[in-house]
């Protein structure tokens, strides 16, 4: 396949420039690293070339990146290839896949994990899975949801992330509750805030074939007080230099300026996560408005997210993708928008 046609590049961050902040108080903003409706960034590395999948658009399912660097104008929006045409039989065709992960396993096949509108319940969405021997696709959907909790809302928001320590693979994903509220606000928030429901972040141990779930989900994180409406879009890495799972998550709803990137620590995987006492990227600390679905790289040192640049007639946010440096410090975690 031409994009990868050498397996011995190798990816250097040297090009990653942090230029002097120019003081905008209405709306700092960053460049992005890709200037296109991108919602919901996931990244994987292949052969030193970096993909990143994104929440449906440009008249595909799924969207796709690619880029040798994070540097500024080096992502390039992948127009020809249709990576999941088919959502499956369970999953309305509908063009509204959100947030699909990629992860390669050990036997040298992709499976990608996404959230799809149910067909027979289509206010709602659930994970489905999908697995292809080309990372570019096209993948082939398993028949049946990966993660379905209709009663509680469904499910959006995969991410795989394999335990370093004892080599065992996992799903994160999201209870989507707030599909469940009142309704006539943001993400559904129009009642009072005892209206809203749990949107808890699931974690699922599975086998190596990516798809076979083992034994019942974990919680690991839920939305409190501080997260306003919801908590969503869960990336874990592990910091082998801190000795904990770290856990990048957004508070808030995606279609406002509250929208953000915030995390959370544990030392053991399977136990509730801790959130930080303070956001990781806001709006108010700028420079990108509304940052959120943000996805690290497995050594947690950068980050892709989205931020909104403007909006549709119809009211939905245009976000694009941007890029950001991260360290951790013990519990502490910071990371600045690459300008
Ligand atoms: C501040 O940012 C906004 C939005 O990007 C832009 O329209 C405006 O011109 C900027 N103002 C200044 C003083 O740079
Ligand atoms: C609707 O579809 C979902 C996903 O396949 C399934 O879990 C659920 O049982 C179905 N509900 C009904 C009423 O058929």
């Amino acid at each position: 396949m031409m994009y990868f046609s050498s397996p011995t590049t190798i990816f250097v961050f040297v090009s990653v420039c942090l230029a002097a902040a120019e003081s905008n108080t209405t709306y700092p903003q960053a460049k992005p690293a890709l200037a296109v409706n991108f919602p919901d960034p996931a990244l994987v590395s292949v052969d030193g070339v970096w993909l990143a999948f994104a929440t449906a658009g440009n008249g595909r399912n799924v969207q796709v990146a690619a880029s040798a660097s994070f540097s500024e104008h080096s992502w390039r929006l992948l127009e020809d290839v249709d990576v999941l045409p088919d959502p499956g039989p369970w999953a309305a065709n509908d063009r509204n896949i959100w947030a699909p992960h990629v992860y390669g396993l050990e036997d040298g096949r992709w499976v990608m994990y996404y959230a799809a509108t149910v067909k027979n319940e289509t206010s709602k969405h659930c994970v489905g899975a999908a697995l292809s021997t080309n990372v570019l696709g096209p993948y082939s959907p398993v028949k049946t949801p990966f993660a379905c909790p209709l009663d509680d809302g469904g499910a959006i928001d995969p991410a795989a992330f394999r335990d370093p320590k004892d080599g065992n693979l996992y799903v994160v994903y999201k209870v989507d509750g707030n599909s469940m509220n009142p309704g006539g606000g943001p993400c559904g928030s129009g009642g009072l805030p005892q209206d809203y429901r749990p949107t808890p972040i699931l974690l699922q141990q599975i086998e190596e074939d990516g798809v076979t779930r083992i034994g019942e989900p974990i919680e690991v994180l839920d939305r409190d007080e501080a997260d306003g409406v919801l908590v969503e879009a869960p990336s874990l890495f592990y910091s082998e230099s801190q000795e904990l799972y770290f856990m990048t998550f957004s508070s808030n709803c995606y279609s406002t300026e509250h929208y953000d990137i915030s995390f959370a620590f544990s030392e053991h995987l399977t136990m509730p996560f801790t959130k930080s006492s303070y956001p990781l990227i806001t709006t108010q600390t700028g420079p990108v408005t509304a940052p959120g679905g943000a996805d690290m790289t497995p050594d947690g040192k950068f980050a892709l997210f989205h931020g909104t640049v403007g909006q549709y007639e119809s009211g939905e946010p245009i976000r694009h993708m941007f890029a950001a440096e991260a360290m951790q410090m013990g519990t502490d975690m910071s990371a600045w928008p690459i300008r």
